[in-house]
């Protein structure tokens, strides 16, 4: 039997590619789908519950390969996954995002000459020290077909020579997870559990070692602590942060477990603002429509500046002072960029079907040839 496969690891791959995984197993009843979760995310709440929640079947395989340094997180993934493509016979790769599980699939495919599709190819931050960068570039080096999801990422490409009927446009499949899902999220209680208003608190997420692993996350805590004498702060703690927090005396903050998917999204979609350095956040508020305050000097994703609601305040906490001025300004009135429009996944299973059968040009496929 002919196989596909798909390789997550960590919980902002999850809503990538589930709807991907939709697609193609309605496009290809008769082939074996295999889907390969590392492990690399394994507390419930980064990994199961968004399983359950996004209503994909279980992985075929759980690799285990938990948490360490970088060389060593992604050789375990990169041996692991070997194993798997090699038992499996894949005809076809798909791996998302730039975690260090996405660089080893990545690797572990196209050294056994296995086509792979890197799903939101071509983002750049332009920061070498952000290991998703290096992850980045290397997958879109790698890839057979490089998915994007904003004309940006179409110009970052070409600079590196990857070209023509390599780069597929197909939109944004973390938006589809979103639009199928926004019923759900909509019935959530979330903010009826958590004693908050309509449009009244700030959610905040912060993970990125840049800030977390070094002094800038207590200035963060503190400035966040005076804006919560104003305006309640709710923060679901990512585990990297949990394990910097843990020690600090009682919080003005609510903070709070990871959330699930659905919990989450009925926070962000609700909230004053969000602040955030988190990659998915920033698209998910431009698509929401919702003010977004991103703790980074720089941001792959700048579409969401400039055809969104997002905001670039830098790494210093310094300027989470002007929250409350920022919060009070009018909304930004925007449509949400092309692509992202619930149906990117439909896109890529279109172009990973003709390009699966020889005879198909690729551009027949509906995603369109850059
Ligand atoms: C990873 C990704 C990052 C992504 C983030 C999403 C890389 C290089 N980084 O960062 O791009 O934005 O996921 O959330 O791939 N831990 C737990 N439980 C878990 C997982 C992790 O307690 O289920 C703790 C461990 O102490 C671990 C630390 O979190 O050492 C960091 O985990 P890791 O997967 O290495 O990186 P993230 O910071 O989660
Ligand atoms: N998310 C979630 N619960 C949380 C925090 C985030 O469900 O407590 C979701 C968020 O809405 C988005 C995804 O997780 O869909 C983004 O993951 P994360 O911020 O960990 O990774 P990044 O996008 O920065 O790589």
């Amino acid at each position: 039997m002919q196989t596909l496969a798909y390789v997550v690891g960590a919980r902002p791959n999850f809503p990538k590619m589930a709807p991907v995984e939709r697609a193609l197993r309605a496009r290809l009843p008769g082939w074996r789908h295999v889907c390969i979760h590392t492990g690399q995310h394994y507390d419930a709440e980064l990994s199961e519950m968004f399983l359950r929640e996004l209503d994909v079947p279980p992985p075929t395989y759980l690799l285990g390969v938990g948490s360490g340094t970088h060389g060593a997180q992604t050789a375990r993934a990169l041996e692991r996954i070997e194993e798997v493509l090699v038992r499996e016979e894949p005809e076809y790769v798909l791996v998302p995002g730039d975690v260090n599980s996405t660089l080893a699939a990545a690797l572990a495919a196209a050294k056994l000459n296995i086509p792979v599709g890197h799903i939101e190819a071509g983002l750049r931050s332009f920061d070498r020290t952000m290991p998703e960068e290096l992850n980045r570039i290397l997958v879109d080096q790698l890839a057979e077909h490089c998915f994007v999801h904003s004309e940006e990422a179409v110009d970052n490409l070409r600079h590196e020579g990857v070209r023509g009927e390599r780069v597929v446009f197909a939109g944004n499949t973390m938006i589809d997870t979103l639009v199928r899902m926004r019923p759900a999220i909509d019935r959530s209680d979330v903010r009826a559990r958590l004693g908050l208003d309509d449009r009244g608190y700030l959610l905040v997420t912060l993970h990125r070692p840049a800030l977390v692993d070094g002094p800038l996350l207590d200035d963060a805590i503190e400035r966040l602590e005076t804006l919560a004498d104003h305006l309640p702060v709710v923060f679901p703690v990512h585990p990297r942060t949990r394990a910097r927090l843990a020690g600090r005396p009682r919080s003005a903050l609510q903070l709070v477990d990871p959330l699930g998917y659905i919990d989450f999204l009925a926070l962000e979609a609700r909230a004053a603002g969000v602040l955030t350095d988190s990659g998915g956040v920033q698209e998910e508020t431009t698509f929401l429509g919702v003010p977004c305050f991103t703790l980074r000097d720089s941001t792959e994703r700048p579409i969401t500046l400039t055809e969104g609601t997002n905001s670039l305040l830098g790494l210093d906490p310094e300027a989470l002072d002007a929250l409350p001025e920022l919060l009070a300004q009018p909304p930004r009135l925007l449509r949400p960029p092309r692509g992202w429009d619930g149906h990117a996944a439909e896109r890529i299973a279109d172009a990973v079907v003709s390009a699966l059968d020889a005879e198909v040009p690729l551009a027949a496929a509906g995603g369109a040839r850059v």
